[in-house]
């Protein structure tokens, strides 16, 4: 298979406006390089439904990465819509992923319950919400990564069933 490209969207206020340091994308890009996956970007967006839809639909529909990972805004403040964009752009919704991810995260924090984090399919690219802190995104993305080779290979036609060797 080939090497999977994955682009990094970090949706914060604070970090757009520079005000605090993101330490998420780069835990992202830590995880999935360690898992032979390519960071072909890493953007700071705010909290803007508009401008996280425009950037899923750029990379998706330019064929640009096989996987987005999302960080931040899948919490209750008002201004958290990451979810919302995500399930806005998606044409198929991937419940599984977040299920995993609420069920696994709740032995950390029974906090886990409040992440209203979504993943879904558009095209090509299989797109995931990860919550907002360096912790939650090590605890979520270690337990789910080593699914989803095999769910992206199912999904780009490299693998047509799902029988184990
Ligand atoms: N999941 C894990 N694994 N570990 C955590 O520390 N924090 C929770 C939850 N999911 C957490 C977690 C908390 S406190 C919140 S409010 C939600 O994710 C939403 O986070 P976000 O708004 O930063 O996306």
């Amino acid at each position: 298979m080939g090497t999977i490209r994955t682009a990094i969207i970090v949706s914060s206020d604070a970090g757009y406006a520079g005000t605090r340091e993101d330490l998420s994308g780069p835990e992202i890009r830590r995880i999935v390089e360690e898992h032979g996956y390519q960071v072909v970007s890493c953007k700071i967006l705010p909290d803007e439904q508009e401008m996280l839809e425009q950037e899923m639909k750029r990379i998706a529909d330019g064929n640009l990465a096989e996987l987005i990972l999302t960080t931040g805004g899948t919490g209750f403040s008002p201004r958290d819509c990451t979810p919302e964009a995500t399930a806005a752009v998606t044409e198929r919704a991937v419940p599984g992923i977040p299920e995993a991810m609420r069920a696994y995260s709740m032995q950390f924090t029974k906090r886990a319950m409040l992440s209203r984090s979504t993943a879904g399919i558009r095209k090509r690219t299989l797109i995931i919400n990860l919550p907002g802190s360096p912790k939650a995104v090590r605890e979520c993305l270690e337990f789910i990564i080593t699914e989803l080779d095999h769910g992206i290979e199912i999904m780009t036609g490299e693998a047509s069933d799902c029988a184990r060797k």
